[in-house]
């Protein structure tokens, strides 16, 4: 079954770049998106959050209008809208990677791949860059060993 899919970028801000406030986010993201039958992948590079969502095309639009306006980051800039495409990122409800705390060998080949400005994989603004990181990053994830499944199937429909 086709679903929506939606990509964007952002600048987070400083307060919000604590491990904690991210696995929080990442915490209340994933319920909520488990409930509204959407699943997502998130990155952090330095303070730049790159975010697909991907599910009911209606159900991402109104995320994305509550995410745009999350005081915890600034300049949100949409990259894509697709309105029916397979869905690619059906791992995680919400799944929270940080870049920098990928193991070297990792991170050193997200380095070969992708611009590096200040020791941080430059977050693409190029929607089939952008796509190719978020790509990138969910296949480590899910070849890494800390890598943690949800526990519930994504489903393409919102729970009962
Ligand atoms: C970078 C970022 C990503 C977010 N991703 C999600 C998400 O995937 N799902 C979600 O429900 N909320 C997400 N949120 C939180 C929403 O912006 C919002 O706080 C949440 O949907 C609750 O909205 P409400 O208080 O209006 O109900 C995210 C916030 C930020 C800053």
């Amino acid at each position: 079954m086709n679903v929506a899919r939606l990509i964007y970028r952002s600048i987070a801000t400083a307060d919000v770049v604590s491990n904690t406030t991210l696995r929080e986010l990442e915490g209340q993201a994933a319920t909520a998106n488990a409930k509204a039958g959407i699943s997502g992948l998130l990155i952090l590079s330095g303070n730049v959050f790159l975010q697909v969502l991907e599910g009911d095309a209606a159900a991402v639009t109104a995320l994305f209008g509550r995410i745009a306006t999350d005081k915890r980051h600034r300049q949100v800039e949409l990259l894509t809208f697709d309105a029916s495409v397979p869905r690619c990122f059906e791992d995680w409800h919400m799944r929270l990677v940080d870049l920098l705390d990928l193991p070297g060998d990792k991170r050193a080949y997200m380095a070969s791949k992708y611009r590096v400005d200040n020791d941080c994989i430059v977050v693409p603004g190029d929607v089939c860059q952008a796509c190719a990181l978020l790509l990138d990053a969910r296949h480590l994830c899910l070849s890494a060993p800390w890598n943690r499944p949800d526990s519930e199937p994504v489903s393409d429909q919102p729970a009962a």
